[in-house]
């Protein structure tokens, strides 16, 4: 493999943490204050080389294929009254970029969700990106990280970083022994593990490239106890084979925008560096 073209975004979840602002809208469309998740996440998949964009959705989640959709209409309308910048606002993804919605049918999980692009990714690496784990965009890209990674190692290689004990259980957590540089062979890994049972602290982001071979692994996944096939579960079985799966060490500010407290970290981090507002903001912060 010498280049990654597809990457792959679930976003059938139920962002139930998020109710009832997701009620009727998807947690991926939720801003960072003034671009949804999902733009920033596709933002980072474009810069590293992608071109096709597959979205596994569900049901309720039309205004992500509307997000990405031009509005001609009222782009004229901005372009004939000379506002230029709010044109290239509208412009949310370049024409060269093939984007493709496959429904998940049931939420059946992140391994049920990756299996449903099978057919479209066909033999070919790809990557998985999880819009709620927001990257700031400067500076990093940890999909160009796990690329660049992956087209070495000829193999598949996931995003880590470490995480507080009071979060282990709420992530896939890899063991990769003595870290020897910013990518290292994985050990095990495991989902959502108890603190006790944790082979260490380095919890997977969601970031992920992956070699074909992983759809035939989650074919073969059973569910867990909650009824869902875990992807971790199948990246576990890659490791039968040695130098099947590397863990690459996240370099970038990573905010879990799955939670409360990670979203607001993210929007206030962006606000402090937004020139617009970021004297405002802190200014505010003071006397708060
Ligand atoms: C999923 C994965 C988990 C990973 C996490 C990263 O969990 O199952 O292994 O660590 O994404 O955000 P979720 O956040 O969907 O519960």
């Amino acid at each position: 493999m010498t280049k990654i073209t597809k990457a792959v975004f679930p976003v059938g979840g139920m962002g139930t943490r998020f109710l009832p602002a997701t009620k009727s809208t998807p947690k991926e469309m939720l801003p960072i204050i003034d671009k949804p998740l999902i733009q920033y996440a596709v933002e980072e998949a474009i810069e590293a080389g992608i071109t096709t964009l597959i979205f596994i959705t569900s049901a309720s989640k039309h205004s992500i294929s509307d997000h990405f959709d031009p509005l001609p209409m009222l782009s004229e309308k901005f372009e004939k009254a000379g506002k230029h910048h709010l044109v290239k606002k509208l412009q949310t993804l370049p024409i060269n970029i093939t984007r493709m919605f496959v429904p998940q049918g049931e939420p059946l999980g992140l391994g049920h969700a990756v299996l449903q692009a099978k057919e479209i990714v066909g033999d070919e690496y790809f990557s998985v990106i999880l819009a709620d784990d927001f990257i700031k965009p400067n500076g990093h890209n940890a999909t160009k990280q796990l690329i660049d990674a992956a087209i070495s190692k000829q193999a598949s290689v996931i995003s880590v970083e470490e995480v507080p004990d009071n979060r282990v259980s709420q992530y896939g957590i890899v063991d990769i022994g003595t870290a020897t540089s910013e990518i290292n062979s994985i050990l095990s890994i495991v989902e959502k593990p108890s603190l006790a049972d944790a082979p260490s602290n380095l919890g997977v982001i969601g970031r992920y490239v992956l070699s074909p071979k992983i759809f035939e692994l989650l074919e073969n996944t059973q569910s867990d106890k909650g009824g869902e096939i875990q992807l971790t579960d199948a990246l576990a079985q890659l490791l039968n084979k040695p130098n099947n799966l590397y863990a690459a060490t996240l370099n970038g500010k990573r905010y879990d925008c799955g939670h409360k407290l990670g979203y607001l970290q993210a929007s206030i981090d962006s606000a402090l560096e937004d020139k617009e507002i970021s004297d405002q903001v802190k200014e505010f912060i003071k006397n708060i």
